[in-house]
C-alpha cells in the first residue's frame, strides 16, 4: 500500500533522475540521497509503528481491506461495472482517482468503498438513530439508514450515469408535455444526470417497487401549487421508471377529484398501484388557505381566502393520508390575489389587520396555521407523517417572468459545490415546523444550485422572450426531492 500510494504521487520521475545520477555521484547529490533515504526509513519506520495506510487515502475507502472483500461475488458484478462507470464519470472527484489504483485494485477498491457505504448504512453502526415522527406507527419496513448528524440538505450534486431515473420521452402517461424538456427544442441533457448526494448520510436508493412496497396499503398526497404538482407527476414516473401501466387505477372519485365536463383545472388526481394499494394522489392548493365564495348565489363573487382555515379538502381527508407533502409560495403575490378574486379572512371575517395583509406576512402566518394545524391532528393520526416542503427557488435573471427575466445557462455550474449550512435557506417554513411533529422536506438550498434545471425558454409555444425559470424540466430536479422525501419516509 506504501509503495502504490509513493509511485502515484508523482516521485517516481524524481527517483529515476536520481538513479541516472549515480554515474558522476558529487557531494550535493549524494547529500540529497542521503535525506531521501533518511526520509524513506523514516517513513517505513513510522508506518510499521503506527500503520494507519487508511489516513493516507480518503476516508470513505479505508475501512476494509481484508481479501474476502476483495473477491467480488458475480452477482455483484453488473452492478458493480455500473458503479464505475458512474464514478468514473465523476473524475476527478471520485475516491479512486485520488490514490490512482488500475484494473483489479481499482475495481477491489470500489468494492471496498462500496463495503463501507454499507457499512454506514447498516443500523448497528447507528445506535442514536430514532423516528423524527412522533408516535407509534406500523412502519417496519423502514430500515433506520440516518445517523443523528443526517442532514440529506446538506451535501453536492455528483454526475451519475444512472441518472435519470425514466426516460422524458417514454414517461408520457403521467408527465405534462410542458415539463418534458425532451419534447422540446432543448438539445443539452447534462442536467439530467446529477445526483444529489448528502455529506454525514447515505440516501437510500430509490426503486420503484421498494417505494411500492414500504407504501403498501398507504397513501401519499401532495397538497399544493404547480411545483407540488411536478413533484407529484415526477414521481409517478420514477414509481413506474416511466413505462406504461395500464392497470394502475383512478381512484379521483374516491377523492372528490372528478375532472367536471369541460373543466381544463381539475382539483388533483389520484392513482392506484394495484398490486400494493399503493394511492398517489396530488390536490391542487396554490395557497394551503381554504377559498370559499363569498357568495355563493352571486356569478362574479369575491372569494373568501382563510389564512387561518386548510383547505376543506385537508379537512375531509387527511384521515385517508399515509404521507402528506405540503407546499405554497409562489401564488403569495398581489397580482394572484386580485386575479383570483381573494380576499384575506382570519378568524371567519375580512380581515381588518393592516401589518398581516402585507403579503409575506400573510403567507407567514398561513403557513404557520396549516403546519399548526397538521400538528395537532398528528395525536388522531398517529401513522401520519407530514412534510412541509419549502420553497422551489426561481432564477429570473435580468427582470421578472414577465419582463424579459431570463435563466439561459445550461451548464450545471454546481457540481461538487458543497453546501455545509445547518439552517435552512427557507427560514420562515423553517421557523413553522420548529417543536411541531412536521417534518421539513428541505429542498431550496439544493434546488439553489440548479440554475440550468428549468424549463427556461426552450417550450416550443411560448411567446418570445418570457421564460419560465420557475417551473423545472422533468426528469430533472424534483425528482431528488422524492429521493428525500423516499428516504425519510
Ligand atoms: C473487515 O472484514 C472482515 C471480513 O469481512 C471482518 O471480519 C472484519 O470485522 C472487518 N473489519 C472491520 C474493521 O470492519
Ligand atoms: C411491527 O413490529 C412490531 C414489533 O416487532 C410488531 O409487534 C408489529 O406487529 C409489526 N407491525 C406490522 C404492521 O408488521
Ligand atoms: C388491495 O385491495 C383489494 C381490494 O380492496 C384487496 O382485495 C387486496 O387484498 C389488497 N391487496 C393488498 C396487497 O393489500
Ligand atoms: C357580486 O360580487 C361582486 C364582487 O364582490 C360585487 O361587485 C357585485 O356587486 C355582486 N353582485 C351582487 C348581485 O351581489
Amino acid at each position: 500500500m506504501f509503495v502504490l500510494v509513493f509511485w502515484n504521487s508523482g516521485w517516481l520521475p524524481l527517483f529515476q533522475r536520481m538513479k541516472g545520477g549515480f554515474y558522476g555521484l558529487r557531494g550535493r547529490q549524494l547529500a540529497l540521497i542521503t535525506i531521501f533515504l533518511l526520509c524513506i526509513t523514516y517513513f517505513i519506520w513510522a508506518w510499521k509503528k503506527t500503520p494507519s495506510v487508511p489516513s493516507l487515502m480518503p476516508p470513505q475507502t479505508g475501512l476494509n481491506l481484508s481479501s474476502e472483500i476483495l473477491t467480488s461475488p458475480s452477482e455483484e458484478k453488473t452492478k458493480d461495472k455500473q458503479i464505475q462507470e458512474a464514478k468514473t464519470d465523476v473524475g476527478a472527484q471520485g475516491p479512486t482517482s485520488l490514490i490512482g489504483v488500475q484494473g483489479d485494485n481499482k475495481k477491489s477498491l470500489e468494492l471496498v468503498s462500496k463495503q463501507a457505504e454499507v457499512d454506514m448504512a447498516a443500523p448497528a453502526s447507528s445506535p442514536h438513530t430514532s423516528s423524527p415522527f412522533r408516535g407509534k406507527d406500523d412502519w417496519n419496513i423502514t430500515i433506520p439508514i440516518e445517523n443523528q448528524d443526517c442532514n440529506h440538505a446538506k451535501g453536492k450534486w455528483v454526475p451519475d450515469n444512472n441518472r435519470p431515473l425514466y426516460s422524458g420521452f417514454g414517461c408520457k402517461q403521467w408527465l405534462s408535455a410542458m415539463w418534458a424538456c425532451r419534447l422540446m427544442q432543448r438539445t443539452d441533457f447534462a442536467y439530467e444526470k446529477l445526483r444529489w448526494q448528502p455529506k454525514n448520510c447515505k440516501m437510500e436508493e430509490f426503486e420503484g417497487s421498494k417505494f411500492l412496497r414500504k407504501m403498501q396499503d398507504k397513501t401519499l398526497a401532495f397538497v399544493g401549487d404547480s411545483l407540488g404538482r411536478q413533484q407529484f407527476q415526477s414521481l409517478m414516473c420514477m414509481i413506474t421508471g416511466g413505462k406504461e401501466r395500464h392497470d394502475v387505477i383512478d381512484v379521483g372519485k374516491e377523492y372528490g377529484l372528478v375532472q367536471a365536463h369541460g373543466d381544463a383545472r381539475p382539483g388533483g388526481w389520484a392513482y392506484q398501484f394495484p398490486g400494493t394499494n399503493t394511492t398517489i394522489l396530488y390536490y391542487w392548493s396554490t395557497s394551503l388557505c381554504d377559498v370559499e365564495p363569498i357568495d355563493k348565489t352571486n356569478t362574479t363573487t369575491d372569494y373568501a381566502m382563510h389564512l387561518d382555515r386548510p383547505p376543506a379538502f385537508l379537512r375531509q381527508f387527511l384521515h385517508k393520508f399515509d404521507v402528506l407533502v405540503l407546499n405554497t409560495g409562489h401564488h403569495w403575490n398581489r397580482g394572484k390575489l386580485k386575479a383570483n378574486k381573494w380576499v384575506m379572512h382570519v378568524g371567519g371575517v375580512r380581515n381588518t389587520d393592516r401589518k398581516l395583509a402585507m403579503i409575506w406576512k400573510a403567507k407567514n402566518f398561513a403557513v404557520h396555521s396549516i403546519v399548526n394545524w397538521v400538528n395537532s391532528q398528528l395525536p388522531r393520526y398517529p401513522g401520519l407523517k407530514a412534510f412541509y416542503r419549502t420553497i422551489s427557488p426561481r432564477h429570473f435573471v435580468g427582470g421578472e417572468w414577465n419582463t424579459g427575466g431570463s435563466c439561459d445557462n445550461t451548464t450545471p455550474m454546481s457540481v461538487g459545490k458543497e453546501l455545509s449550512k445547518d439552517e435552512s435557506s427557507d427560514q420562515n417554513a423553517a421557523d413553522a415546523v420548529k417543536g411541531t411533529g412536521v417534518k421539513l422536506l428541505d429542498i431550496t438550498a439544493i434546488s439553489q444550485l440548479r440554475d440550468e434545471g428549468h424549463i427556461s425558454g426552450f417550450r416550443r409555444n411560448t411567446k418570445p422572450g418570457v421564460q419560465d425559470c420557475l417551473h423545472w424540466c422533468l426528469p430533472g430536479v424534483p425528482d431528488t426531492w422524492n429521493e428525500m422525501l423516499f428516504a425519510q419516509i
